[in-house]
C-alpha cells in the first residue's frame, strides 16, 4: 500500500508523514545546475583496457553472465575493487568538495589497485565515476559545482580487471543530514538490499521489482521505472534486464551463478524526467532528490550473495546481515 501524506510516518513519531519523513518543504526543489567539465583523465599503459575502449566495439556477450569458478574469482576481485572505490571517494564527500574532485579521488584508486574506470569512454562517456545531485536519477558528469550543505549525492564506481566489471553505488549526505533525505538515503538502501534478498533461483527475476516496489511504496517513494538492473561480468552491460517495478510481460528467470546488478532509483517527487543537453544526466522534471543504491550480486544455491564487498566485508551499501538486522526484513 502505497503511504499517503496524511498517514502517520512509518518511523512511529506518530506525526503525519508529511509533517515528519515525508516533508516535501524540507528538501527543496531547486534544480542542480550543470557545471564545467575538464577533459578525460589518462590511464597509465599496463593497466588493461575494456574492447570497447581499444576497439571502440564491444565484443563481448549480452547474454546473461553466468559464472564458473575461475570467472567468478576474476569477477569476486573487479566488484572487491569497485566497493573499495566507493568506499574511498565516498570518505571525501563534503560541502565544498566539486564532483570533480571526486572523479579524481575516485580515478587514481582505481588505478592503484590496477584497475580500469568501465565508464571512462563508455559509449562516448569521458569521466571514471558517475556523481548524481539531489534531483539528477543518474549519469551525472562530475563537474565543478561545489557541493552544498544538504545536497545529497550519489557516487556511481564500475572497476574492470582481470577482464571483469564490478558495479556498486551509494548515495551520501552531504554536510549535516536533513531528516527527509535520511528517510529518502535508508528506504533506498533497504529497498535494494530487500530487491537482492528476494533472489531466489529458478525462481522470476520480477520477484525484486516486487520487493523494492512495494516497500518504496510502504514509505511514500517511488521507483523509476525506465531504468533497471544488467547482467555483467565480461560484458558491462547485458543480459538479463533487472527491472526495479513491477513490469507485466517480464518472464526472465534466474539461473545460479548468474550475475546481475540490483540499483534502485527512489524518487520523492513525480516519475516524468529528461535529459540534459549533456546527453548523459537523468533530471527529474519537478527538481525533487532522488536517491539510488547499486550491487552486483551473484546468484547463490539458495539465494543471492554480493559480492561488492571488500576482502574484509566493507561495502558504502550495505550487507544482508545490516538488513537482517534492521529488524524489519
Ligand atoms: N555504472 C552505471 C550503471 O550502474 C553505468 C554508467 S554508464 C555511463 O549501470 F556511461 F553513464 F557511465
Ligand atoms: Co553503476
Ligand atoms: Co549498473
Amino acid at each position: 500500500m502505497k503511504l499517503k501524506s496524511n498517514d502517520p510516518c512509518w518511523c512511529g513519531s506518530g506525526a503525519k508523514h508529511k509533517r515528519c519523513h515525508g516533508d516535501r518543504r524540507a528538501v527543496g526543489a531547486r534544480p542542480v545546475p550543470i557545471g564545467n567539465v575538464t577533459p578525460p583523465r589518462s590511464v597509465p599503459d599496463h593497466i588493461v583496457r575494456p574492447d570497447y575502449v581499444t576497439t571502440g566495439r564491444i565484443s563481448t556477450s549480452r547474454k546473461p553472465q553466468i559464472q564458473d569458478a575461475e570467472s567468478l574469482t576474476r569477477l569476486r576481485h573487479a566488484c572487491a575493487v569497485a566497493a573499495k572505490v566507493l568506499i574511498r571517494t565516498g570518505e571525501h564527500v563534503a560541502v565544498g568538495r566539486t564532483t570533480e574532485q571526486l572523479d579524481e579521488i575516485a580515478h587514481d584508486t582505481y588505478i592503484e589497485l590496477g584497475a580500469y574506470p568501465s565508464t571512462l569512454h563508455y559509449r562516448g562517456y569521458t569521466k571514471s565515476i558517475c556523481t548524481s545531485v539531489n534531483g539528477v536519477i543518474c549519469h551525472g558528469i562530475p563537474d565543478d559545482r561545489p557541493l552544498e550543505d544538504g545536497d545529497i549525492v550519489n557516487i556511481d564506481v564500475t572497476a574492470f580487471v582481470d577482464g571483469m566489471h564490478g558495479d556498486n553505488s551509494a548515495t551520501f549526505h552531504v554536510g549535516t543530514p536533513r531528516p527527509a533525505m535520511i528517510g529518502l538515503i535508508e528506504t533506498t538502501r533497504e529497498a535494494t538490499l530487500r530487491g537482492i534478498d528476494a533472489i531466489r533461483p529458478f525462481e522470476p527475476l520480477q520477484n525484486v521489482a516486487e520487493a523494492i516496489e512495494t516497500f518504496a511504496a510502504s514509505r511514500g517513494y517511488g521507483v523509476v521505472a525506465e531504468y533497471g538492473g544488467h547482467g555483467i561480468g565480461a560484458t558491462f552491460h547485458a543480459d538479463p534486464h533487472v527491472n526495479h517495478c513491477v513490469v507485466r510481460g517480464d518472464d526472465s528467470f534466474v539461473l545460479p551463478g548468474m550475475t546481475f546488478t540490483v540499483e534502485p532509483m527512489l524518487l520523492t517527487g513525480r516519475p516524468e524526467f529528461h535529459q540534459a543537453a549533456d546527453g548523459w544526466t537523468e533530471h527529474v522534471d519537478d527538481n525533487r532528490p532522488s536517491a539510488q543504491f547499486e550491487h552486483t550480486v551473484l546468484v547463490t544455491d539458495d539465494g543471492a550473495e554480493i559480492l561488492t564487498v571488500t576482502d574484509d566485508g566493507r561495502t558504502a551499501v550495505g550487507t544482508l546481515a545490516d538488513l537482517a538486522r534492521s529488524g524489519s526484513a
